[in-house]
């Protein structure tokens, strides 16, 4: 497996496997490659010949007092990781080489990206949309692979590739879970102990709602108060949001009665966590 850090020199090795006939497929990350990562190299990897795994920390899609600067990066560990895991190339381009000083253009979305996350990151998803459309540019791969456990991101994708007619698939991929049910993410190490163990909380909340659903409860507004009173009774927790859209369109829904997302934000600490499930109704 090779790192290469220029766009020519990414571009080069995808052609030469394409000319060469092999399916190509793209694993977008930030880094700080964890097993959620894992699972996404590990099924790209099974699905086509050859996986490219990008390593980027995307600054454009980091709002003021976010964590750009501290979000973690180890590029060696991540190269073992996506080693193990079966990729062939890891592109890890530096700022500079994915962005232009006087950059113009950019990607977005309209509405899909006005809740949930969005209502109080506002460029984060066009941050999201114009990295991910020129690594789609930069790589011509047959799929790309994406967690759902950012669930709106991935909607927000999808809907990109379909309105702009990119020629690729997107593959969701389930949630890994630690074994006591918190969601991976980078964002985990953050946490002391006693976050760690109240970022349980998250999970917690959510399979209350989940038993709630499956016993016939289809009240948005009383499925949301379930998870947010089981969220209260965690000192350490503070609600950034709790909601339940159509899992489509993320509309907001009163009754839950076709494929609906559970979404939530939570902090812990300083420390804000997402976690989510898709209910077919
Ligand atoms: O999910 C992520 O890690 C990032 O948002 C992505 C898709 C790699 C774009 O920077």
């Amino acid at each position: 497996m090779n790192t290469v850090k220029t766009i020519k020199e990414v571009r080069h090795q995808v052609k030469v496997w394409k000319k060469e006939g092999y399916s190509v497929a793209l694993v977008p990350t930030m880094g700080s490659l964890h097993s959620g990562h894992e699972s996404l190299i590990n099924r790209a990897a099974k699905e086509n010949e050859k996986v490219v795994v990008s390593i980027f920390v995307n600054p454009i899609q980091f709002g003021k007092g976010e964590d750009l600067d501290s979000y973690p990066r180890d590029l060696h560990k991540d190269e073992i990781v996506c080693d193990s895991a079966g990729a062939d190339l890891i592109f890890a381009p530096k700022a500079d080489e994915m962005y232009y000083k006087d950059i113009e253009a950019s990607v977005s979305v309209k509405e899909l990206a006005t809740g949930l996350c969005g209502a109080k990151r506002p460029n984060h998803f066009a941050g999201v949309c114009t990295v991910v459309s020129k690594l789609f540019n930069i790589i011509p791969a047959d799929k790309a692979y994406f967690g759902e456990k950012d669930a709106q991101q991935l909607a927000i994708i999808k809907r990109m590739v379909r309105d702009l007619n990119f020629d690729i698939e997107i593959i969701g991929c389930p949630i890994v879970r630690e074994k006591d049910g918190l969601a991976k993410s980078s964002r985990n190490m953050y946490l002391s102990s006693k976050e760690r163990e109240a970022a349980l909380i998250l999970n917690k909340s959510l399979t209350k709602c989940r038993d709630a659903l499956s016993n016939g409860e289809k009240s948005t507004k009383l499925l949301k108060k379930i998870i947010k009173s089981e969220i209260e009774k965690e000192v350490l927790a503070r609600i950034d949001y709790i909601e339940i859209v159509d899992a489509f369109s993320l509309d907001v829904i009163d009754i839950a009665c076709k494929p609906i997302l559970v979404a939530i934000a939570i902090y812990i600490g300083k420390t804000r966590l997402i976690d989510n499930f898709i209910y077919e109704a």
